[in-house]
């Protein structure tokens, strides 16, 4: 882990070492259940300050509400999820993190809750999600609290769309070097 200085006024970047994971599992509700080592040495927390509490406990402020609404609406359609997310520190600091995000179902199919898996991104996929992710906030503050997710999603699917891309397929194209790198795609 190491700090840099680039943050727009909103605290310090913590940076995931290459080899770093970070890895928790909710329960149906996105209560968590487990954290492993890496999480609470670079969010903060110890054990007992994370499990049963809601995972957006983390949430940055940055980070659009259309993108998780994107994320459950995934997750509830019974996919797995991959997304660019901005994360704050228990001291006010940040990360950003490559998730994957994937329903975990026990031997009967029952959805026992959600797993997901954290590296570090490509910097360049970061430098080209933050003005999406600033652009979707800015059409969230527009609207009333109960449409803004929707509407900073419709926006997403749309400006994807003219891409002829999906959210996944994007994130991963944008992260394609580090995947390759960690023989994870490609
Ligand atoms: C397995 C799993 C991991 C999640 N990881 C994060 C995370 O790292 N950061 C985060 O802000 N939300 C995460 N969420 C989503 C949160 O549950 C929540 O939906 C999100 O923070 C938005 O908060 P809100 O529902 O209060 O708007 C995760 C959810 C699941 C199921």
């Amino acid at each position: 882990m190491k700090q840099t200085a680039t943050g727009h006024g909103g605290g310090r970047e913590v940076q995931l070492a290459p080899h770093e994971l970070i890895v928790t599992k909710t329960d149906p509700t996105g209560h968590i259940t487990y954290a492993n080592r890496v999480f609470m040495r670079i969010a903060g927390y110890a054990e007992h300050q994370l499990l049963g509490k809601p995972h957006n406990l983390i949430r940055h402020p940055d980070m659009p509400r259309g993108a998780y609404r994107l994320m459950w609406q995934t997750l509830q359609a019974g996919h797995e999820f991959f997304a660019l997310v901005k994360n704050a520190t228990i001291d006010g600091n940040y990360y950003w993190v490559l998730a994957n995000v994937t329903p975990d179902y026990d031997l009967r199919g029952k959805l026992q809750g959600y797993y997901s898996v954290r590296r570090p991104p490509s910097r360049s996929a970061i430098a080209a999600i933050e003005p999406i992710y600033a652009e979707m906030r800015k059409i969230e503050a527009a609207h009333g609290k109960a449409a803004a997710p929707d509407a900073s999603r419709d926006w997403l699917l749309a400006l994807l769309k003219e891409k002829g891309s999906s959210y996944q397929d994007f994130i991963l194209a944008l992260n394609a070097d580090v995947l390759k790198a960690k023989g994870v795609a490609g």
